[in-house]
């Protein structure tokens, strides 16, 4: 977990902390402990990724758990253990709406690199900075120990990812989380990790909406390649998928089934069996500790053309709208 600072949201020196920051940032606290734990098991044998890292809450929170070999280990250059990249720009409406919550307005285009700085203060030194979009700037040659991906924004991206960074995992060493893995606007991501699944272990629990996979087996370029191509309104892609059921349960499946349901609907053949499966959702429990799910259902359903009015009964406390659309 993040330090928690001083009660003001400072580090006592002034400078604003990850935990200052959560209430606008996309992790949620259980997250940013996660990553800390991750973080801790650091040995120095690759890199530590922070990909998509907006004001930094995720990457102070790897700089929480970083072991004190890391810190010793950092006089600067290349030998920083840990890059945080971002186009740290303002591109997509979601960071403007989040930057405005935190009375920091920004237009379009304009960087927001300076309030990343003013987060991570004097731990420069263990992090090297890449500002620009990844396809530009997202060349690395290292090795990967842990990676931390929140940019997976499309299919495309998605794909250049996985084509770039995968093959830097080291078997049995290397973590790989995915913080869009459980959001159904993200469903390319669960359906390429599926594709992977033999290389990986995974650990059997959501937190927020990550979640987190152990390289365990060499994972070969052939099938990073068939990942990245993966279509995600592909039906193999998800039976592939149903064999997470025994680990993450029946409540958070029904996430990645909603997933489906959003890329099935881009497909005119397919809309009536990603209705249907919508339909048969809406009918049943919501997942527990997801208090998103009936925003989430909504969404998806307006996605394949249906009525909202169809989920009103499992409303709970609203969700504000940027919360759900990273
Ligand atoms: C949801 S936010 C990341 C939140 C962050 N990990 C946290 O814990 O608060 C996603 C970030 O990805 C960045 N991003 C989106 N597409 C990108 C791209 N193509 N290249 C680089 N950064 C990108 C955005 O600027 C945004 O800051």
């Amino acid at each position: 977990m993040p330090d928690a600072g001083s009660t003001d949201g400072t580090d006592g020196a002034g400078r604003a902390d990850a935990a200052a920051y959560l209430p606008a940032a996309f992790i949620c606290e259980a997250e940013a402990w996660l990553f800390g734990q991750l973080a801790a098991r650091w040995s120095g044998r690759g890199r530590v990724v922070d990909a998509g890292s907006f004001l930094g809450a995720s990457t102070r929170a790897l700089i929480a758990g970083l072991p004190a070999s890391a810190r010793e280990r950092a006089p600067g250059g290349s030998s920083k253990p840990l890059v945080a990249l971002d186009r740290f720009v303002v591109g997509d409406a979601y960071v403007q709406k989040a930057l405005a919550k935190l009375g920091q307005a920004r237009a379009r285009g304009e960087s927001f690199l300076d309030l990343f700085l003013d987060t991570i203060g004097a731990d420069l030194r263990l992090v090297e900075v890449r500002a620009g979009d990844v396809t530009r700037v997202g060349r690395l040659d290292a090795p990967i120990e842990l990676c931390v991906i929140d940019l997976a924004k499309s299919q495309a991206l998605n794909a250049h990812l996985l084509s770039s960074w995968f093959g830097r995992l080291i078997p049995g060493v290397s973590v790989v989380v995915q913080q869009d893995f459980f959001s159904p606007f993200h469903p390319w991501i669960a359906a390429s990790m599926a594709s992977m699944l033999p290389s990986f272990d995974l650990a059997p629990w959501r937190i927020g909406e990550s979640a987190v996979f152990r390289l365990a087996r060499p994972l070969d370029p052939e099938r990073i390649a068939a990942a990245a191509q993966r279509d995600p309104a592909d039906a193999a892609a998800w039976e592939e998928a149903a064999r997470w059921s025994e680990a993450f349960g029946a409540d958070d499946m029904k996430l990645l089934r909603l997933g489906r349901c959003v890329a099935m609907a881009a497909e005119t053949g397919r809309r009536a069996r990603a209705v249907c499966e919508w339909e048969s959702l809406s009918s049943e429990t919501p997942p527990a500790a997801c208090p998103k799910w009936p925003r989430l259902l909504r969404l998806a359903g307006r996605a394949l053309g249906i009525e909202p009015t169809h989920v009103a009964t499992h409303e709970p406390e609203p969700v504000p709208l940027d919360s759900v659309m990273r």
